[in-house]
């Protein structure tokens, strides 16, 4: 057994190959016994096909959801599929935002989250009436909103954007316009930095990203003085890594995160974003390693899908996933726009 607790510096830890494995193992317990996966899965997969539906899955979901999925991967990509797949349903292995988008995209299909319980903090750090009072408080100013939002947020904004296409985002915007950027400060912050632009930001934050700490980052980057640093942009620590590790420091997102280790010369890697993405940088660029900076970045929101829930999902066609009309069509101008940005 590993004598290893989180947090704890390698050189601590028992055996060069203990670490490798407690590198590459995601720390989140599986939800059952992983014996019944294997049937499970397959019973999955033939309701999807009696469904005709697509199963989606985010890379902060379990490794067994991410294992039956579709196609994994971040909220553009998966916003992206959302609008094209040729399924009648999709179920969604993720949060209600991204449930609520794919339904906003795909309004003629049915969309599933196996979980109604599967919020977001970072969501739920503006609601639609405190977005009214700062708009009036700014005129004129144009609306950029992350897509972790609700329905009635997007339907207030001129634009949405993710991590992975955020910069180019607020790059479309006229130089001379105001920007209203919500809801989360530490991506805000690192888009002024990245783009030279001045934004007004709301100052809300995901609880998991939050927790990243620069100590974290800093500690595992004086033990992995090699390793390169992947670091996402909802990260609190943002800004002190990129003083700290200039060039080794790449602030991406999570698929970001996924190309660049499998184009990467580097074989070593530190993680720092919700451990989920443990599970598909190890499929993806194999015989790499990869170390999470903080092994307790737990989405406690991404880990309530399991398995058994995403097959009663397909079974009883549950839940539903609706989006008011006049919500959509005002949320989905600002969605496009979003998804046309590259
Ligand atoms: P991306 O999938 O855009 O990298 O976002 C991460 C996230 O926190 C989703 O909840
Ligand atoms: Fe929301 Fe943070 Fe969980 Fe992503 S990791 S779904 S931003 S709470």
């Amino acid at each position: 057994m590993s004598s290893f607790k989180a947090g704890e510096p390698p050189s601590a830890r028992d055996s060069a190959a203990e670490r490798a494995s407690e590198a590459r193992a995601i720390p989140v317990a599986p939800a059952g016994d992983p014996a019944t996966f294997p049937a499970l899965a397959e019973e999955i997969h033939r309701l999807a096909r009696e469904r005709d539906a697509v199963i989606l899955a985010h890379s902060y979901e379990r490794p067994e959801i991410q294992d039956v999925a579709d196609h994994v991967g971040d909220s553009l990509m998966l916003s992206r599929v959302a609008a094209t797949a040729p399924q009648s349903t999709i179920v969604f292995c993720g949060v209600s935002f991204m449930a609520e988008t794919a339904k906003i995209l795909s309004p003629e299909k049915t969309v599933l989250l196996p979980d109604l319980a599967a919020g977001c903090s970072l969501a739920d750090s503006i609601t639609v009436e405190q977005l009214r009072q700062w708009k009036a408080q700014h005129p004129g100013a144009v609306v950029v909103s992350y897509v972790n939002t609700t329905a009635a947020v997007k339907a207030e904004s001129d634009y949405c954007c993710t991590s992975g296409n955020a910069r180019a985002v607020i790059e479309a915007v006229p130089r001379d316009r105001q920007i209203l950027f919500l809801p989360d400060m530490f991506l805000g912050m690192w888009l002024e930095r990245v783009t030279g632009r001045k934004l007004t930001i709301w100052l809300g934050e995901c609880h998991v990203h939050a927790g990243i700490r620069a100590e974290d980052v800093e500690r595992w980057h004086r033990e992995e003085p090699g390793a390169e640093l992947l670091v996402h942009p909802e990260c609190g620590c943002t800004s002190q890594v990129i003083e700290a590790a200039g060039d080794q420091a790449h602030i991406l997102s999570t698929e970001g995160m996924v190309a660049f280790a499998e184009r990467s010369k580097a074989d070593s890697f530190l993680v720092a974003t919700e451990v989920g993405i443990l599970h598909r940088l190890a499929l993806k660029a194999p015989g790499k390693r990869f170390v999470p900076v903080n092994r307790e970045a737990v989405c406690q929101y991404m880990k309530l899908i399991t398995l058994e829930k995403l097959r009663d999902a397909l079974r009883h066609n549950v839940y539903q996933i609706d989006v008011p009309t006049d919500v959509a069509a005002r949320a989905r101008l600002a969605l496009e726009r979003m998804i046309a940005i590259a």
